[in-house]
């Protein structure tokens, strides 16, 4: 049997509020290893396909398949329990816990889905299971180099520190597709760019798949294998960096936004 195309492949999603229509038969795949990102002016629908994705909205009409598996009408935990962790455009963190609790948290995604039975862990006893995820956590902490807070209180770190530790714990729930909704927003410069060397290594190192939203360019364009582009509900392009950069549609769609502008598009 031929090996399926995409990883995760979404087919004519259509989701409206009231009057407004949010995603207009929208159709994308992702291949396993991408970096695929979701780009568009403010409110062009970004975030409600990843909330279509991993089912905090239900599509009117579409199906989205997950590693050739329908998962149009999975629960939103089962979603996760399958391997599909995000973060969050305004960051979700227990506030009053220390970094490392809310790590440890991401990991319980496995024991509420019932993950633990599904086979990956088969056969490995608790004491086993323990040891991974200490290791696990560990090598989070390492990689996006958080080790000086982890004792620390969430609520009491800068945003753009809030926003990694929102990372640590999405990876801690050990996803083979990670969902990202701005990463970068409301970063310095300096901050920015460990966030792009972290959302590569990722990818790299960890064999994670990614599909990022992001409204910094400079970062679009720099680490993305792919790239999507909705206008008003509607994808209006896809296809390679080099591709999205001088494509008519996309420059015409930016050309109204204040912080977006057709310069930084590089066309
Ligand atoms: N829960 C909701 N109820 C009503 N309208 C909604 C809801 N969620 C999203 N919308 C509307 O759907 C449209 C798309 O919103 P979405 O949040 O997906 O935009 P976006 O591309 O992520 O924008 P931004 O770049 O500003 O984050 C917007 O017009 C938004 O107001
Ligand atoms: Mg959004």
């Amino acid at each position: 049997m031929n090996k399926p195309q995409y990883q995760l492949e979404l087919q004519d999603i259509q989701l409206s509020f009231g009057g407004l229509m949010a995603l207009h038969e929208v159709s994308t795949g992702v291949k396993k290893g991408e970096i695929f990102s979701i780009i568009g002016p403010n409110g062009a629908g970004k975030t409600c396909l990843l909330n279509c994705i991993n089912r905090f909205y239900h599509p009117e009409k579409g199906t989205i398949l997950f590693e050739n598996r329908d998962i149009s009408h999975m629960q939103p935990h089962k979603i996760a329990g399958m391997g599909i962790a995000r973060t969050f455009q305004n960051v979700e963190l227990f506030a009053h816990m220390t970094v490392l609790d809310n790590i440890k948290l991401g990991a319980h995604v496995h024991l509420k889905s019932g993950f633990l039975s599904g086979g990956i862990y088969y056969g490995r006893s608790r004491a086993e299971e323990i040891a991974l995820r200490k290791d696990i956590e560990e090598r989070i902490i390492d990689l996006l180099e958080i080790e000086q807070i982890r004792k620390q209180v969430v609520h009491a770190l800068p945003y753009g520190l809030q926003k990694r530790v929102e990372l640590a714990r999405a990876l801690a729930m050990r996803p083979r597709v990670l969902l990202l909704d701005e990463p970068a927003t409301g970063m310095n410069l300096e901050e920015t760019e460990d966030m792009a060397r972290f959302i590569l290594d990722i990818n790299e190192e960890w064999d994670i798949t990614i599909i990022l939203i992001e409204h910094d360019m400079g970062v679009v364009m720099d680490i993305s294998d792919r790239i999507c582009v909705l206008d008003f509900g509607e994808k209006i392009a896809e296809g390679k960096p080099e591709e999205i950069r001088h494509d008519e549609k996309v420059i015409k769609a930016y050309l109204g936004e204040e912080d977006i502008t057709y310069s930084r598009l590089g066309a």
